[in-house]
């Protein structure tokens, strides 16, 4: 599982995220954001050393195991992303860890930017995390994150993410149309993303159950979510 991405491929799957930050502080003293899947944090890293005490980062792992703050600072060192005398810059970097599909540590309307890459489909959760994205983001903040989906595992595990309306399947690209903050947009290169707004999401669905798929063979990655919507009373 690839850990160091960095601004260069954020930018290919998410678009500029260096200019969505200039923005917010072009109307912010200070742009508070999350990472969402950080690995060795190569783009916080990289954030950090632009706009230095400007942003507020925090970025979460499943696990440390994953990308803690000792690794993140030695993979910055090892790729010649920060020199000795820059680690400092790094020093108010914050890690979390855990499963972001659950509630996320964060109060409702307080985040600037929250930003994803190549992470949400490990998620078992995948719909509560995009429900939650939309309660931390602030007025006027904004998300950005890969579609929950990986084209590596064979066809027979995809879509990852699947719902279904009274036993009929629905594309998730499909059934989001009708909420005005969450929308699919696409990068200049060409890559689909997600982008969420403030706001309140909820999809009124149910996870009916999730498989790692991962568990069946060590080479392949990703979870499989089952969602079914809410029968209404
Ligand atoms: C494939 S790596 C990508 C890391 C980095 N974004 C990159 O592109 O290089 C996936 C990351 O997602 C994190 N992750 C996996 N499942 C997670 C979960 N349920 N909640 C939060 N993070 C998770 C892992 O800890 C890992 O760092």
């Amino acid at each position: 599982m690839t850990k160091t991405r960095g601004l260069k491929e954020a930018k290919i799957k998410l678009g500029d995220l260096d200019k969505v930050i200039s923005k917010i502080l072009r109307k912010k003293k200070k742009a508070k954001i999350f990472e969402s899947g950080c690995g060795y944090g190569k783009v916080m890293t990289e954030l950090k050393k632009k706009f230095g005490k400007k942003i507020d980062i925090v970025g979460m792992n499943l696990m440390p195991d994953h990308g803690d703050k000792k690794k993140i600072i030695s993979f910055a060192l090892k790729e010649n992303i920060i020199t000795k005398n820059e680690v400092k810059q790094l020093k108010s970097i914050k890690l979390i860890f855990g499963d972001a599909g659950k509630k996320l540590p964060f109060k409702t309307s307080s985040i600037d930017l929250v930003y994803s890459q190549t992470s949400s489909y490990l998620y078992k959760d995948k719909m509560h995390f995009f429900e939650e994205v939309a309660r931390i983001l602030s007025k006027e903040g904004i998300a950005k994150i890969t579609i929950p989906e990986s084209s590596s595992p064979p066809k027979k595990f995809l879509p990852l993410l699947r719902i279904y309306d009274n036993k009929k399947f629905i594309p998730f690209e499909k059934f989001i149309k009708k909420y005005k903050i969450i929308k699919i947009k696409k990068t200049t290169s060409g890559n689909k993303f997600i982008e969420i707004n403030s706001g309140k999401l909820n999809f009124d669905l149910s996870l009916k159950s999730s498989l790692n798929i991962n568990k069946l063979n060590k080479k392949l990655f990703g979870v499989i979510s089952i969602y079914s919507k809410n029968k209404t009373k």
